[in-house]
């Protein structure tokens, strides 16, 4: 919600994290049935990052979390909260989070994850921004993080071309009055399409089983047509929401920062929200689908090579599996 006191919070800093091994789209055509000319006519993608056999998802996090509390000017010791958007953590409990307080020796703090797949960065940051807003909390770390090659079928084709791992973090903090910050954050979910975006098995639904390994029912299954059809609407109007609480229009963003998923997608929702595409932070070419790591890991490249510049208006979206999506409206 914006507000006329508003904005209450601040990204002070970003920082990302992408492991250093690369898969290319050719690499691809050697494990499964499939081109690099489909998976670039249909995706965008060339090529991703995947994590090393002994590296984990709190690993990745606390690299992207370290570079952004260096860049807020502020440590570990300084934070009040840390919340992570992920649903690969390096166990099914603790969260995350837990390892990442760990790691980045911060104190007894609340740590937590979210679990809203590749929106689950924008949660995080609404989350934080509600605690800062409310008085409660000064610095709120948020990271997206996915580690999803330890969770695709290497079979599936239909799956394994979309995704990569990787990491970024963003510290919130107080705004100091000048216009900077969350303007507007807006989240939504749709359970009609939660059976077309899931892992079936490894919950209390369906135990891992010799049968459940065997059919990858411990994988993601994804219907990806159904999920196409609702994510240019939505992300639109999540978008245009976001705008509207702000009392904003599109001509004031000089950035949108959406969720790398698909380049059809995010094309179609440029046209829709008449932003040309040239003002879209676009990585999906080299990094695939990263989930809830995506945004952050834009919005650092972005922030480090000069492009958003202090009081850019960046406007954020993403949707996955739930469905769950949101947007956000930030003034950097
Ligand atoms: N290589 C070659 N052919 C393939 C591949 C592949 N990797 N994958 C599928 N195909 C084939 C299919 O078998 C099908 O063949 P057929 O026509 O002979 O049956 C054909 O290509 C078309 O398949 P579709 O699934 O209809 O292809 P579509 O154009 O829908 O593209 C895609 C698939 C890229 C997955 C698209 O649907 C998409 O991007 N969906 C949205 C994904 C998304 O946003 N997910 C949410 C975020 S993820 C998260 O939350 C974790």
């Amino acid at each position: 919600m914006a507000s006329e006191q508003g904005p209450f919070s601040r990204i002070l800093g970003t920082g990302a994290y992408a492991p250093e091994r690369v898969l290319t789209n050719h690499d691809l055509e050697k494990l499964v049935d499939t081109s690099d000319e489909w998976i670039t006519e249909r995706t965008g993608i060339k090529q991703r990052h995947i994590a090393r056999e002994d590296e984990t998802a709190s690993d990745m996090a606390v690299a992207a979390a370290k570079r952004a509390l260096e860049m807020a000017g502020i440590t570990a010791a300084d934070l009040d909260m840390i919340i992570v958007g992920t649903i690969s953590g390096d166990v099914p409990m603790p969260a995350c989070a837990v390892y990442v307080q760990q790691k980045l020796g911060a104190g007894p703090i609340p740590s937590f994850d979210v679990s809203a797949a590749c929106a689950g960065f924008l949660y995080a940051m609404s989350i934080g921004d509600q605690f800062i807003r409310s008085g409660l909390h000064k610095h709120v770390l948020i990271i997206g993080v996915e580690l999803l090659s330890r969770l695709i079928d290497w079979k599936d084709r239909a799956t394994c071309v979309l995704f990569g791992d990787g990491a970024g973090a963003a510290v919130l903090g107080p705004a100091t009055g000048d216009g900077r910050g969350v303007l507007s954050t807006k989240l939504y979910t749709d359970a009609s399409l939660a059976e077309s975006l899931k892992i079936p098995a490894g919950g209390s639904k369906e135990r891992i089983s010799e049968e459940s390994l065997k059919a990858g029912r411990d994988k993601v299954h994804m219907v990806g047509s159904d999920i196409f059809k609702v994510a240019v609407k939505n992300l639109s109007s999540a978008s245009r929401n976001a705008l509207i609480d702000a009392k904003m229009d599109a001509d004031s963003v000089r950035w949108v920062v959406p969720h790398q998923a698909n380049l059809r997608i995010i094309s179609n929702v440029a046209l829709r929200l008449d932003i040309p595409l040239e003002r879209f932070v676009l990585n999906i070419d080299r990094y695939g689908n990263t989930s809830s790591a995506s945004i952050p890991l834009a919005l650092d490249e972005a922030t480090r090579d000069g492009r958003i510049k202090p009081g850019d208006t960046v406007l954020m979206c993403a949707l996955g599996a739930g469905i769950s999506w949101g947007s956000a409206l930030v003034r950097m």
